[in-house]
């Protein structure tokens, strides 16, 4: 079974892909989506979502135990998808994600995530061009949801994701319409998995081992995804293995030190406030700890108050 991070814009960013895969048991991280619009994105750009990068050509795209970090492109354009997944295979990164999966507003406008399932040609167009301008080895997934406004061409896209000759499949097993909200439909990853036969990684509402084992069974996948389960018990690939019982409160309050070290000591400082309570509001919904932690410091602005007070 592998169990892979999921990419989360703005939350599971290098430092979280470093913390977690430090606890142990991901196979792989996503990273967070770099927006492709029509241009050739610097190298500069691709090294501010995934700095794991800068060091490839001596340890390969990975986190600092190992772990591979594949970079994910967001966009609708087939030739400029292409162009930039070349440049991030020749930058590292293990394979190239497409996302077809993102609800947001702004993204949806311009055509590219979740709105694209409303065609398989938008899938079948860009993994084509993807694939064949990659080197022939360069493993190339998808991310998508099970549709738009509703399921009717869930089992068309992933043909088309197949067809067009794309390496493996994640489906996070809900619309667009449906969001976040629960249920996960995982019996429709079953479903899809009778008429495709590329790997395919369910994802969607895996927050403990119950879950997992449930997942893996209603879907009839064996590798999954996780990614706020992940944030909410941060040894959740090693519960998910069997290898672990939940880390208790003391440790993940070492985890936030170490994190509150690593973002006020980067460039990222602006960004402490926002994403340390960001990841609490996570924490909160498997640790009480974490709720009385998150009232604590819910308003203070600063890095050096919240950091205090932790
Ligand atoms: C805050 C947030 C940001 C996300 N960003 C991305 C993204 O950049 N790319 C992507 O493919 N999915 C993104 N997702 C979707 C997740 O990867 C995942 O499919 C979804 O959260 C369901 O899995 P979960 O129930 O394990 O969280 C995001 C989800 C959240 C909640």
């Amino acid at each position: 079974m592998r169990v892979v991070l999921a990419p989360m814009e703005g939350v599971l960013d290098h430092l979280m892909r470093d913390l977690l895969t430090q606890v142990g048991g991901y196979d792989l991280c996503v990273t967070e989506f770099v927006r492709v619009v029509d241009q050739v994105i610097s190298d500069k750009g691709f090294y501010r979502l995934c700095p794991e990068l800068i060091n490839a050509g001596v340890y390969g795209c990975t986190t600092k135990v190992g772990t591979p970090v594949r970079v994910q492109l967001l966009g609708q354009e087939p030739d400029y998808l292409a162009e930039n997944a070349v440049k991030a295979i020749e930058l590292g990164s293990q394979g190239i994600d497409l996302n077809f999966g993102c609800p947001a507003k702004t993204v949806n406008k311009s055509r590219g995530g979740a709105i694209l399932l409303k065609d398989p040609e938008n899938l079948y167009r860009i993994i084509s061009a993807v694939k064949a301008a990659v080197p022939h080895d360069a493993i190339v997934s998808a991310k998508m949801r099970l549709g738009y406004e509703d399921k009717n061409l869930a089992l068309e896209n992933a043909q088309a994701v197949q067809s067009a000759g794309a390496n493996e499949l994640t489906i996070h097993a809900r619309t667009k319409v449906e969001g976040y909200k629960p249920p996960a439909h995982w019996q429709w990853i079953a479903k899809i998995k009778e008429q495709v036969t590329i790997p395919i990684i369910a994802n969607g509402e895996i927050w403990n081992l119950a879950d997992a084992e449930q997942c893996r069974l209603v879907s009839n996948c064996t590798d999954i995804m996780v990614g706020r389960g992940a944030l909410a018990v941060p040894n959740l690939a090693k519960i998910i293995k069997r290898e672990n019982t939940k880390m208790p409160w003391q440790e993940v309050r070492l985890l936030l030190a170490k994190y509150t070290e690593y973002e006020t000591s980067g460039a990222k400082n602006k960004y402490y406030p926002n994403r340390i309570k960001q990841w609490l509001k996570y924490l909160k919904l498997q640790y009480v700890e974490a709720d009385e932690l998150f009232s604590e410091i819910r308003t203070l602005k600063t890095a050096q108050a919240i950091q205090e007070k932790l």
